[in-house]
């Protein structure tokens, strides 16, 4: 994995393709690799670099109990890559940190990919708790909770391992970052173009949460995905990729 340095600590992130930078980023306690279909898939039209954030993966910590710094980190991030504005993608928490980016700094980005997100994360008491004890449960119930029943269970395997590998303070604090987060008020202001992509059996930002989304951002579009829950671009990549490669075409056309 590549590695780039971001505040004086080392950061390491998926990169593949060239042209116009796809950036995207991942939820609470989970890694880039949580984007390999989208990485691999779409390089043909994009550059797309999936990070490591601070605390996860192969990137040093500590990690962060705010969007807004994760925001704030993601950008030192985008400088260190020599990237000017990019087209921003993010998975629940990471779709938080993405609509902070898009909300507080709107010069940086020409579009939005809202991946199983919403603009309030409100997470039930029982994860946290978990996670404050430190308890094997805590990933057991997080997963349990982040699938489609129709998804075949290798599939997964990989999103799952990647929560297990994260220290589960850093993942605490990804989940009070995303208990702290409400932009519905805000989000509105949002002018990128913007696609937002749900799974339709998803339990932990259901597409509730994406309506909202999708009617409070002027023009966004609206994707929704059968047969996945909350990693849609993990358990539905053909489709995921469809509708962010179509969304991308959009922007070149704009
Ligand atoms: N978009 C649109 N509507 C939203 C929303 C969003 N992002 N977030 C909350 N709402 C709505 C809820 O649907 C609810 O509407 P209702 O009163 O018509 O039922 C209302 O706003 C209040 O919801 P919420 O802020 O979530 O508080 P709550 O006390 O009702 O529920 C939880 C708290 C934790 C039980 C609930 O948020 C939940 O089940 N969350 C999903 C599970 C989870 O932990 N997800 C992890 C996210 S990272």
């Amino acid at each position: 994995m590549p590695v780039l340095t971001v505040g004086g600590r080392r950061a390491a992130y998926l990169d593949a393709g060239s042209g116009r930078a796809l950036m995207l980023v991942h939820g609470a306690g989970g890694r880039g690799a949580v984007w390999g279909p989208q990485v691999a898939g779409l390089s043909d039209v994009a550059h797309v670099l999936a990070p490591d954030l601070p605390g996860h993966g192969g990137s040093d910590g500590p990690g962060c109990t705010r969007v807004a710094e994760y925001a704030e980190w993601l950008l030192g991030f985008v400088d260190a890559a020599g990237l000017g504005r990019v087209t921003l993608g993010g998975h629940s928490m990471g779709g938080a940190i993405a609509q902070a980016v898009a909300l507080a700094h709107p010069d940086r980005i020409d579009g939005l990919v809202l991946v199983g997100t919403g603009a309030r994360l409100r997470v039930l008491p029982r994860i946290l708790e978990l996670f404050r004890k430190g308890s094997p449960e805590a990933a057991s119930l997080v997963a349990s909770l982040s699938y489609s029943p129709r998804t075949e269970p290798g599939r997964v395997v990989e999103a799952e391992h990647a929560l297990r590998e994260t220290p589960p303070l850093v993942t605490l604090g990804d989940f009070l970052a995303c208990d702290r987060f409400d932009v519905m008020a805000e989000v509105k202001a949002v002018r990128a173009p913007t696609l937002v992509v749900v799974g339709r059996d998803d339990v932990l930002t259901p597409p509730k949460y994406a309506a909202f989304l999708a009617s409070a951002i002027r023009g966004a579009r609206l994707a929704e995905v059968d047969a996945a829950g909350h990693f849609p671009q993990l358990e539905q990549p053909a489709g995921v990729n469809d509708a962010i490669r179509a969304f991308l075409a959009s922007l070149r056309e704009g």
